[in-house]
């Protein structure tokens, strides 16, 4: 959470931050990330077994990409889609590879091996150390087959679907947890649209239904955009049986500053969405159906956010396999959004960045199969956010001056101030620092501010004690905010350096800047 103050141009900005002002914990399953079978997300980007040029384990999963997702720590990956599980029968995905169906996939225009399939992604997630959660097919799927589904993933019983995981090799379920009921199922590319109506009546009886089968999952109700009155409906409708609430926004501006402010859109989707969730629980005081199994949530529906990134579907049309060459902007949006994140943890309970590896990718595999992986700009910024800015958000107070110019979506503009720094700040208890991140959207120039971080120095800290503050900082100086690591050479990273806190920093034009400073002596 961040409180602001506009100040007039000219004026020195300030960044206030206490340790007396927690405000929420921040969830690590907000650093999710997303593999869906589309272009080479999966083929060629976690699984590659022909290939050999690069180093592939006994799975056939490339070894530099686990290495890569553990670097990230990716708490859970959402699986298999996307637009392309409103088609996908996952019984094609198990069982002997030979004897796999081969089909064709509406949604990418694509051929699918079904080659890898539930057991493999649940390989996969295990070798990297992650959660799986899996998304379920409303389009041409039934309730009977994602049962079977919850069963065969699920069940210890000597049921059929359990008995099948068995003959395929995995004798202990896999007790996946998370199941989204649907992917954009109001969508007008999906196979099976559907209205807000009839999608809040079958999610009810499939929620049902799951929850008797399984009491322990948690169920991810399809939403929209987080202000659409579709949000607002189903959430009214299914409050009493889903744990959270699914919202997509893709944002993307050629225009530098249109770019770095559009996530503030998802700020506001976000803030609404939690509203329009706790109105669906005050408007359902008693609940609908009870189950002596389940007890339906006691607060609110939290937000899963389980797509979100800056796009450019111009750039990279997702039927030709959607990878984007990203540049400074495009990482220094992603920053934005990760503000976001921790600015609005505590109605955040997962998000996933769409997607994890070639397909608007922080990371990229190389086309021809040759080893090494492409860490792109965004790369940088998810990566500084994962290792640092974890545990509780802190409330920063920012005093600003603001930018002025066109905002995309338009509507920015007249919902919510856009300062020319973006900030927020986490304390890690654990570790016992404290991480400031701050985005400078101006690409014009240098911005200096009187930083209070009084209240979060070591007790006793005077004047003449000197405390050490590490930097790491993402873009600024002469790095043109085009500059793309796409061809492999990294031209974007993260720089280094200490600083001695001091009453006042100086953030570079166009950059992000993480510092991180000790609260103990
Ligand atoms: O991530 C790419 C696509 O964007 C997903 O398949 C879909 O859910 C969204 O529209």
């Amino acid at each position: 959470m961040t409180t602001f103050t506009q100040i007039p141009d000219g004026e020195a900005p300030s960044i206030d931050v206490s340790l007396k002002r927690i405000v929420s914990d921040i969830n690590p399953m907000m650093y999710g990330g997303f593999l869906e079978h589309m272009g080479r997300c999966i083929y060629g980007g976690v699984y590659d077994p022909d290939n050999k040029h690069s180093a592939i384990d006994e799975n056939g999963f490339r070894t530099d990409v686990i290495d890569a997702f553990k670097e990230l720590q990716i708490p859970v990956i959402r699986y298999p889609g996307g637009n392309f599980v409103a088609t996908y029968h996952w019984e094609d995905g198990v069982g002997p590879r030979g004897q796999r169906p081969r089909r064709w996939d509406p949604a990418w225009k694509a051929e699918e091996s079904n080659e890898f399939g539930t057991d493999e992604f649940m390989k996969f997630c295990e070798v990297v150390g992650t959660e799986p959660y899996l998304a379920l097919n409303m389009g041409t799927g039934t309730l009977d087959e994602a049962l079977n589904w919850l069963e065969y993933c699920n069940s210890d019983r000597n049921t059929y679907y359990a008995n099948l995981r068995r003959k395929n090799g995995r004798e202990k379920p896999y007790n996946v947890k998370y199941w989204a009921l649907g992917n954009e199922t109001w969508g007008p590319w999906q196979v099976e649209e559907d209205t807000k109506e009839n999608y809040a009546k079958r999610a009810k009886q499939w929620a049902k239904a799951l929850k008797l089968a399984d009491p322990r999952i948690e169920l991810i109700l399809c939403g929209k955009n987080g202000h659409d009155d579709w949000d607002r409906y189903v959430l009214q409708e299914c409050v009493d049986l889903v744990d959270m609430h699914s919202i997509h926004l893709y944002t993307y501006s050629h225009d530098f500053k249109e770019n770095v402010t559009a996530p503030l859109s998802a700020e506001r989707a976000i803030q609404i969405t939690a509203s329009l969730s706790e109105l669906a629980l005050i408007n359902n005081p008693t609940g609908g159906w009870r189950s002596n199994d389940y007890s339906p949530p006691a607060s609110p529906p939290k937000i899963c956010f389980d797509e979100w990134n800056v796009y450019d579907d111009q750039q990279a049309p997702g039927d030709q396999g959607g990878e984007q060459a990203y540049n400074l902007s495009d990482a220094l949006g992603v920053a934005v959004w990760l503000n976001v994140f921790i600015r609005q943890s505590k109605h955040i309970a997962m998000a996933n960045i769409a997607q994890s590896v070639n397909v608007l990718g922080p990371l990229s595999t190389r086309k021809d199969g040759g080893p090494g992986l492409i860490r792109q700009t965004l790369w940088w910024p998810l990566l500084l956010f994962s290792k640092y800015m974890r545990g509780k958000t802190l409330n920063v107070h920012l005093r600003a001056s603001t930018y002025n110019g066109s905002t995309f979506p338009s509507w920015i503009r007249k919902t919510t101030p856009t300062p020319w720094l973006d900030v927020s700040c986490a304390y890690d208890e654990v570790s016992g620092f404290v991480n400031l991140a701050v985005v400078n959207i101006d690409d014009t120039q240098d911005i200096t501010v009187d930083l209070g971080l009084q209240e979060t120095l070591p007790a006793g800290l005077t004047t003449d004690k000197q405390q050490e503050v590490q930097v790491f900082t993402v873009g600024g100086g002469e790095i043109d905010v085009k500059t793309t690591n796409f061809d492999g050479v990294e031209r974007v990273g993260v720089v280094e350096s200490t600083w001695i806190a001091g009453p006042k920093y100086t953030f570079p034009k166009h950059s992000l800047t993480l510092l991180r400073w000790s609260v103990k002596a």
